[in-house]
């Protein structure tokens, strides 16, 4: 038995370095990281326990990036929906988003708006991408919108008005490429998470080290403050 695997995060990092390892542009590093997000949501549909997928594939610094490499992950975000859209209806899996996407062309909201509404009703699987996304903001908008509602702001009330709210509490936060850090994602639904970090860099990342993160999950002790 042990823990519930039920909303698994995972901050993909590493792409660049993995196309620069190999002599490679950047952008080679993306799409391979495109492949590793199919066969990790397709395994993640298929688990028992995981419910809520939750992918940080654009942040609100990622713009900084040269103007080339931002464009190519649009059109590689672009070109994934279309493409994946029977992996979508295959294994049932709801496609949702976190962040603001105002920023994003009027052709990349239609695509992404076409794919929640084609994908609305299955409940097999939510894949969630963070797109535009940064988590002190969503905090920042919802204490907003409770000010202008003249509601009283409480840890109740925060955590249903953030914009993440419907996906709930992460249970494993992955982090690949190295790093060691939270890079503004999901900081509200990540306040029990447990963390992992693994040097592997995404486009390497795979079902089988994901299963084995899970196993690890399984055998930790979650105490969610108490003893
Ligand atoms: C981090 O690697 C990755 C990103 C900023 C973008 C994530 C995008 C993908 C995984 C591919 C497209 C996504 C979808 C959903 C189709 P990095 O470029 O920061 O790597 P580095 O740290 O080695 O430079």
């Amino acid at each position: 038995m042990g823990n519930i695997a039920r909303h698994v995060a995972i901050i993909m990092d590493g792409n660049g370095r993995w196309a620069q390892e190999r002599g490679l542009k950047r952008v080679k590093g993306h799409e391979r990281g495109a492949e590793a997000v199919r066969s990790i949501t397709t395994f993640a549909s298929n688990h028992p326990e995981i419910e809520v997928l939750t992918l940080y594939a654009f942040s609100t610094e990622n713009w900084k990036r040269p103007k080339m490499e931002v464009d190519f992950l649009m059109k590689l975000l672009n070109r994934y929906l279309k493409n994946e859209t029977q992996t979508y209806l295959k294994h049932k899996i709801r496609f949702e988003t976190v962040g603001d996407l105002s920023r994003f062309s009027p052709a990349l909201r239609e695509q992404i708006e076409k794919m929640k509404s084609l994908t609305k009703n299955f409940t097999r699987l939510t894949q969630v991408l963070a797109l535009n996304y940064g988590s002190q903001d969503e905090i920042a908008r919802a204490a907003r919108k409770l000010c202008d509602q003249k509601r009283e702001i409480t840890v109740e009330t925060l955590g249903e008005s953030i914009e993440s709210a419907p996906f709930g509490p992460v249970d494993i936060l992955i982090r690949t490429g190295g790093d060691q850090r939270l890079s503004n994602f999901l900081l509200w639904q990540c306040a029990y998470a447990e963390l992992f970090f693994t040097p592997t860099l995404w486009p390497d990342f795979n079902p089988d080290e994901l299963d084995s993160i899970i196993s690890q999950f399984k055998r930790r002790v979650r105490r969610f403050g108490g003893i």
